[in-house]
């Protein structure tokens, strides 16, 4: 009999499900929000495989309840914190994900970021409709430009290098990366300079969170390090809310302590509507639409299909969680 594939959301795109059709009995969560963690224990029961996101916590109690013919759990993202993946290869449950193939969307979304929040976008948007704006006025609504500005990335990979590659021409005095690799070929590419931590956090102008969540970068940017920052610099995030001490963000935009920040990911998602950071404005939220490009996300739900039907067969995944 066909392999039995579950997967949680009934929105990813079909040309993912049409693959995994060919040769699988398909279900799907039927509503557009996350399916409920009972709902996701009973329907996981007996599925050779598990077509998941982000939204999805895939732990130890997940495993145990689809039982022993659970082979493969694929996730349409790049991230994987939310899947445990030690408890995975403990059972011998291959462990899909979707690199590579949104790494320019999301870098070019924190280039948008970053260029947002320097020239004040929705700010100085909001004025055109509330009737703050009276007059062309020299000094008004101006913002630091990326131009001869000091860049710091924290994290190297991928995306950082894409993001880097993107903030070349708009001729930076320097950019700088904090990673526990070394990188340098990749480096020189891009001309930046690999910098400690609280090198980067004293002499930037921006400064952009693209790692992955870890234990080691857990709340990375905490009261300490906003601290350290110049009071001109803007904070960047387009890699996960759990990053930063979202608290500490708030007391750092709010005492002016620096100057901006443009979220991609926050702490909880949604985030919601009666949160303290809503009403600041000196800060662009957006809601975690990093890979959000047509095209990629059609690729990321066939990636994610392909990675089910490899592990299925037995064969080398297409991007398989070591
Ligand atoms: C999005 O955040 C992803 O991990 O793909
Ligand atoms: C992480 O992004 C790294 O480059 O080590």
């Amino acid at each position: 009999s066909q392999p039995n594939v579950y997967v949680t959301r009934p929105d990813v795109d079909d040309s993912g499900l049409e693959l995994l059709r060919k040769s699988c009995n398909v279900s799907t969560w039927s509503q557009p929000l996350p399916v409920p963690r009972d709902e996701l224990l009973r329907q996981v029961k007996g599925k050779d495989a598990l077509y998941c996101a982000l939204t999805d916590k895939i732990d130890a109690a997940v495993l145990d309840a689809a039982g022993t013919q659970l082979k493969c759990v694929a996730t349409i993202s790049v991230g994987f914190e939310h899947i445990d993946v030690e408890e995975c290869k403990k059972r011998g449950i291959r462990v899909g994900y979707t690199p590579d193939v949104l790494t320019d969307a999301t870098a070019e979304l924190t280039l948008a970021l970053l260029l947002a929040t320097n020239r004040r976008l929705f700010e100085a948007s909001k004025q055109v409709y509330n009737g703050g704006w009276k007059s062309w006025a020299p000094m008004w609504m101006c913002g630091q430009g990326l131009k001869n500005s000091r860049v710091g990335l924290y994290g190297f990979g991928r995306i950082g290098q894409e993001i880097a590659a993107r903030i070349v021409p708009f001729k930076p005095a320097q950019i700088t990366y904090t990673t526990r690799t070394a990188r340098p070929a990749e480096a020189a590419k891009v001309n930046a300079r690999r910098v400690d931590f609280d090198e980067m956090l004293c002499l930037s102008d921006f400064i952009v969170v693209c790692c992955s969540l870890t234990p080691d970068t857990k709340e990375v940017f905490n009261a300490s390090a906003f601290e350290k920052m110049k009071p001109n610099c803007i904070f960047i995030n387009t890699a996960r809310g759990g990053n930063v001490d979202q608290n500490a963000l708030y007391d750092a935009l709010h005492s002016k302590r620096i100057l901006a920040a443009g979220l991609d990911v926050t702490t909880p998602e949604p985030l919601p509507l009666d949160d303290p950071l809503l009403k600041l404005d000196n800060i662009v939220i957006l809601p975690h639409i990093g890979s959000a490009d047509i095209e990629t996300r059609k690729e990321m739900s066939r990636i994610t299909a392909r990675n089910i039907l490899a592990a299925l067969n037995g064969c080398q995944m297409e991007a398989e969680v070591m």
